[in-house]
């Protein structure tokens, strides 16, 4: 009797792990959208701002070289992590440069008159980032998903410091 329960309690156990699995992934595809959208956009500000590091000219070239380069490493990290998250939750990201450019908002950019040009578009392209980041962390919050909202809040409070610093550089 005691060997029937003990199986009948390793069986629940190992029904239980699925059943969770399957309730994690079941995330509405307006999420989904506003993940894969904020994985387009990543994509675009990593070659944005690679654009910024090559073709940055002037008195601040060594400052700005070396902070662009911090920032696309910091956005293509940003693009993987944002990409795994829509896995885990059962969506598929955008993983073409025709998906990409069909699901970004950030737009290019016409040639950059000045380095502080560039500064101010990056800081424009992170505000809409942070507004973004807002409503999909409300979607995720409605929709009980605590990973993708904490990893969200983590990816906006960093970009409001990048804003701080690139306003004090801008001298706003
Ligand atoms: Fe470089």
């Amino acid at each position: 009797m005691a060997n029937v329960m003990e199986k009948e309690k390793e069986t629940k156990a190992t029904e239980a792990k699925p059943a969770k699995n399957t309730k994690d992934t079941k995330k509405s595809s307006g999420l989904h959208a506003l993940l894969g959208r904020q994985v387009a956009n990543w994509a675009v500000l990593h070659i944005k701002i690679h654009q910024h590091h090559w073709y940055v000219k002037g008195p601040n070239f060594y400052t700005l070289h070396l902070k662009f380069e911090e920032l696309y490493e910091e956005a293509s990290l940003t693009m993987d992590q944002l990409a795994e998250r829509l896995l885990s939750v059962g969506g598929q990201p955008v993983s073409t440069t025709k998906e990409i450019a069909a699901a970004a908002t950030i737009k290019e950019h016409e040639p950059f008159a000045s380095a502080s040009d560039m500064v101010q578009c990056l800081r424009d392209d992170f505000s809409m980032v942070i507004e973004e980041t807002g409503e999909a962390m409300e979607l995720a919050e409605q929709e009980g998903d605590e990973g993708t909202h904490d990893m969200l809040l983590e990816l906006k409070t960093r970009l409001e410091k990048h804003v701080w610093m690139l306003n004090a550089y801008l001298n706003e």
